[in-house]
């Protein structure tokens, strides 16, 4: 389904994330999305979601175009719509490239790049203005995790990252809780400590968009693969999984995207 400006989008759940991070660049784009599409036919019991990095964009969306259940992403955006940004896209940019999605505060940004709440609200902002959904990235690192300090980190993390927008009913959100300490480790959370914090997550969206929180997609992320997709999966309150590594290669992400 094409995301409309201005309107929520529909994402059926659960929704499989691939974030590529710097990885298949447009040539090895297209030829994953062409091999992918061979396998996976159309379904319309989840939604599949790519996030390439930016200059494979146009090849991931040309390629999948007509196949309503599979979503085009970018994985990072400036806040302003144009101008003296060397190196940046803005939202339109990217919309205008084919992204009907925009990944926020991944912790690679915060963490390797600086980027700070504020900065993610801006963001957020600045996907709603261009009428793209966007993904919200929360998580706690291991010192925070280790002082006790998870639950006010991803809540404070959701609610700055919401802070900025115009119109809540209408906005197209996601959620993601990546734990700092999963990505790229082979360490999960616990699928009981993720139902968790999903439900803190969702209990703070109820008093920020009241009643359609139930609604917004929350996914996990943090070394998910096909040997653990399905019991995360299975997690209450679990949506769909955001996956970086085992998202690369088509016969790693095959295998996820036909989960469960
Ligand atoms: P890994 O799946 O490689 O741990 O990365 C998770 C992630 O950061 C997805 O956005």
């Amino acid at each position: 389904m094409a995301d409309r400006p201005g309107g929520p989008a529909t994402f059926p759940r659960p929704v499989l994330a691939a974030n590529w991070k710097m990885n298949n660049g447009p040539a090895q784009a297209k030829s994953f999305v062409d091999a992918f599409l061979q396998e996976y036919a159309a379904r319309n019991d989840r939604t599949i979601v790519v996030f390439p990095p930016a200059l494979s964009l146009p090849a991931v969306a040309a390629g999948v175009r007509g196949r309503t259940d599979i979503r085009v992403g970018t994985q990072n955006i400036h806040w302003a719509q144009k101008g003296a940004f060397t190196g940046e896209i803005s939202a339109e940019m990217a919309r205008d490239a084919g992204a009907s999605l925009v990944l926020v505060g991944h912790s690679e940004r915060r963490h390797v790049f600086g980027e700070t709440d504020d900065m993610c609200a801006k963001k957020c902002a600045a996907a709603e203005r261009a009428g793209l959904a966007f993904m919200l990235c929360v998580g706690e690192t291991l010192e925070q995790r280790e002082a006790g300090a998870t639950e006010s980190v991803v809540l404070g993390q959701l609610e700055a990252g919401l802070s900025g927008l115009r119109d809540l009913s209408t906005v197209n959100l996601l959620l993601a809780y990546e734990p700092v300490w999963a990505i790229g480790t082979g360490l999960n959370a616990k699928p009981g400590d993720a139902s968790a914090i999903h439900a803190l997550l969702r209990s703070k969206l109820h008093d920020i968009v009241g009643e359609r929180a139930a609604a917004i997609p929350i996914l996990y992320g943090g070394s998910v693969n096909d040997g653990n997709a399905r019991v995360l999966l299975a997690a209450p309150e679990v949506d769909g999984l955001l996956v970086g590594g085992a998202s690369v290669e088509v016969a790693s992400w095959l295998r996820i995207s036909g989960v469960p």
